[in-house]
């Protein structure tokens, strides 16, 4: 304390934030985002860049990783450190900011449920606010001839966002152990701060349920491997990879043809929008992606993997985005059907209801979804929104244009007739319509035919005591468990965001209900016409195809089969809609009515000619 209060005198802006922090003890954090850098006369905002762009920015990405090791090393005794900002997702399920709670989920994070966008976006904030804090600090003591730059990057350095729907693969300097940066001393190699998160202290320690399996690593992991005792970053690029083309189509459709907040928001199954897929469940997909066995994986421990924050970003863009076409639709009383630390099963959410543990003022003040409806609030944008440079109608074709160009683009290449050419029509059903790249999904433009094809999967939130996954693959399944997430005729795999382990967190029964989630399989169906092995994608070409085609698996995170008749609940149907496709860079396709095609899944495990709501729903 003494050292600490004497090299501050040297810094008073230092001390006064040593101060500020003391008295943070007494008084509640107002997450406010990082301010820095607004021009509060225009409204410009500094914008949260895409990682690939930000890697290579030189003094912000520097700061970001030196600022995000001196937060990673704050004790984790300080409610600012990152063991506890991580810790508010779930465990270790303890208050935070003098804000408690007493339901059973493992932390605040609400899942399932309409304010999941609306809860990560303060979250997100409250991570940047601190960051940028660091930042201030660490640009301070680079030497004068680069200090100025440093302080000009610090005070606009906001968190990057990983914008997995057009770059499938863990970013390289989140896959690597170690990183170079310029530091104030000068180009260094350091130990990663996105790579993984070094726990501070042993499950007990961190008050962790030491029956839960995740509790007892001593580092983050992504794919870990009980016979190597190791991560394996290449496993999660190559489940991103394997499920990128139905991502790419889902994240599209979600923003082309959901236009009622309560069904954008989350897997809940709200009754009539069963066909329409969420930005919770692509977000779901992502956590298992990145996670297999690992804390991406597990809403309880997912929030320490510094990924997180990279993907919450992007989830946070993606609404955004979606609020700059549909900004007149938001949250609406909605009944919570599960619950979380804070909030007991059966509370109704609406744009009033708190986001704890979030303050939004030195008091008591709790942040609500009415309040961060916009992100103006907390003093950053993204790339595809200068909203202080244009009216909303102007800010929604732009964002309509953007996402064209990201996740529908045009193309003039000539690779899917080379496609047909190098892929011989094959006697094998996996053969013909495996293989699907995303490049070979964009090439054959799977998201502006006249025709989508679609699976629609319902099932309970918590039928299995883990998480689980339900592989969707053309022809026969491999036979070996541990290929399914990358079989080559994989067409997309559905993702339960669920605990490791739900009897600890729910003793005394599950909460009972439905979630719901979309694959995609227009990409998979288009490169069998491209490859000539069915004639086109109207449902006489399809139907009987499917029929004896589509399969599917269940599996927990740990590489076990689960027979699908323990997923109760579990309800899959196929749907088909015709499609106008878009004709100009800024307007969006148009679909048609759904079509249910029942005879594709009758007789199969669980298969429903409709999606089949059941309980209180
Ligand atoms: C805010 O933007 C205006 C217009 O671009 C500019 O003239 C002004 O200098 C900016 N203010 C700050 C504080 O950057
Ligand atoms: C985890 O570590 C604690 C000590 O921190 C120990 O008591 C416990 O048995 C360990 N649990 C497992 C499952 O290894
Ligand atoms: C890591 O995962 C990749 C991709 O699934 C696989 O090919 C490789 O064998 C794995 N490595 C180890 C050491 O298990
Ligand atoms: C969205 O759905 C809710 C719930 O059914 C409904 O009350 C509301 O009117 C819908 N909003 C819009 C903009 O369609
Ligand atoms: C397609 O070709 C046109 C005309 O040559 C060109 O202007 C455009 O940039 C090309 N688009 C792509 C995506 O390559
Ligand atoms: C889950 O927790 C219960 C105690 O609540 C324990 O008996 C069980 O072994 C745990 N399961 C796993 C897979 O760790």
């Amino acid at each position: 304390m003494f050292s600490l209060f004497f090299w501050c005198k040297e810094h008073f802006t230092l001390l006064l934030f040593s101060v500020l922090l003391l008295i943070d003890c007494l008084i509640a954090f107002q997450i406010t985002g990082a301010q820095g850098g607004v021009n509060s006369s225009t409204g410009e905002r500094p914008l949260r860049y895409e990682i690939r762009d930000f890697a290579n920015s030189g003094p912000a990405f520097d700061l970001f990783i030196l600022a995000l090791i001196d937060l990673q090393d704050v004790d984790q005794s300080d409610q600012l450190s990152y063991f506890q900002v991580s810790g508010i997702h779930g465990f270790p399920r303890t208050s935070w900011d003098g804000v408690s709670g007493r339901g059973s989920y493992p932390g605040f994070c609400t899942h399932a449920a309409t304010p999941f966008p609306t809860w990560h976006r303060p979250y997100v904030a409250l991570f940047e606010q601190l960051v940028w804090q660091h930042a201030q600090d660490i640009a301070n003591i680079y030497p004068l001839d680069q200090r100025n730059e440093y302080l000009n990057a610090a005070l606009t350095l906001r968190v990057p966002y990983w914008d997995w729907a057009v770059y499938p693969a863990l970013p390289d300097v989140v896959a690597e152990p170690q990183i170079s940066v310029n530091t104030p001393n000068g180009q260094q190699t350091v130990d990663n701060p996105l790579y993984a998160y070094f726990f501070q202290s042993d499950a007990a320690g961190n008050g962790f349920p030491l029956s839960d399996p995740m509790a007892n690593f001593s580092e983050t992991v992504r794919w870990w491997s009980p016979n190597t005792r190791s991560s394996n970053q290449s496993a999660a690029t190559a489940a991103l990879l394997a499920n990128a083309p139905t991502i790419q189509s889902l994240t599209y459709q979600m923003f082309t043809s959901v236009t009622n907040y309560t069904a954008f928001s989350c897997t809940w199954p709200g009754g009539q929008w069963l066909t329409a897929n969420n930005i919770e469940s692509i977000h779901n997909s992502i956590h298992n992606s990145i996670g297999g066995y690992g804390h991406m994986q597990f809403p309880e421990v997912a929030g320490f993997d510094p990924v997180f924050w990279l993907h919450h970003a992007n989830v946070d863009r993606l609404f955004a985005m979606w609020q700059a076409l549909y900004p007149d639709t938001y949250i609406e009383p909605t009944v919570n059907a599960y619950g979380s630390y804070y909030e007991a099963v059966g509370f109704v959410d609406s744009g009033t209801t708190a986001l704890a543990p979030f303050h939004s003022d030195s008091g008591s003040t709790l942040f609500t979804s009415n309040d961060v409806r916009s992100m103006k609030r907390f003093g950053y944008s993204y790339p595809e929104l200068p909203d202080w440079g244009m009216n909303p109608d102007e800010l929604a074709a732009n964002v309509r244009t953007a996402v064209n160009s990201l996740y529908n683009p045009s193309s003039n290449s000539t690779v899917s007739s080379s496609a047909r050419r190098t892929r011989r029509r094959s006697s094998s059903i996996a053969e013909n319509f495996g293989h699907v790249s995303l490049d070979l999904a964009r090439h054959l433009r799977v998201n502006n035919l006249n025709r989508q094809w679609s699976i629609t999967v319902l099932v309970d939130r918590f039928p299995l005591d883990t998480s689980f996954c339900i592989d969707f693959f053309m022809g026969d399944a491999p036979d070996e468990v541990s290929s399914w997430p990358t079989a080559p005729n994989l067409i997309g795999t559905y993702a339960q965001f669920n605990p490791a382990n739900v009897t600890m967190l729910h003793p005394n029964g599950f909460p009972q209900g439905q979630v719901r989630g979309e694959i995609s399989m227009t990409h998979t169906l288009a490169a069998g016409v491209s490859r000539g092995a069915i004639r086109d994608l109207s449902p006489q070409s399809v139907t009987p195809l499917l029929r004896h085609a589509l399969n599917w698996k269940a599996r927990t995170p740990a590489g076990e089969e689960v027979p699908l008749t323990a997923l109760s609940g579990l309800s899959i149907s196929v749907s088909t809609r015709p499609v106008v496709p878009r004709n100009t860079k800024d307007s969006f396709p148009v679909y048609g009515a759904v079509q249910w095609l029942g005879s594709v899944t009758k007789g199969k495990p669980c298969g429903r000619p409709q999606p089949h709501v059941h309980g209180m729903f």
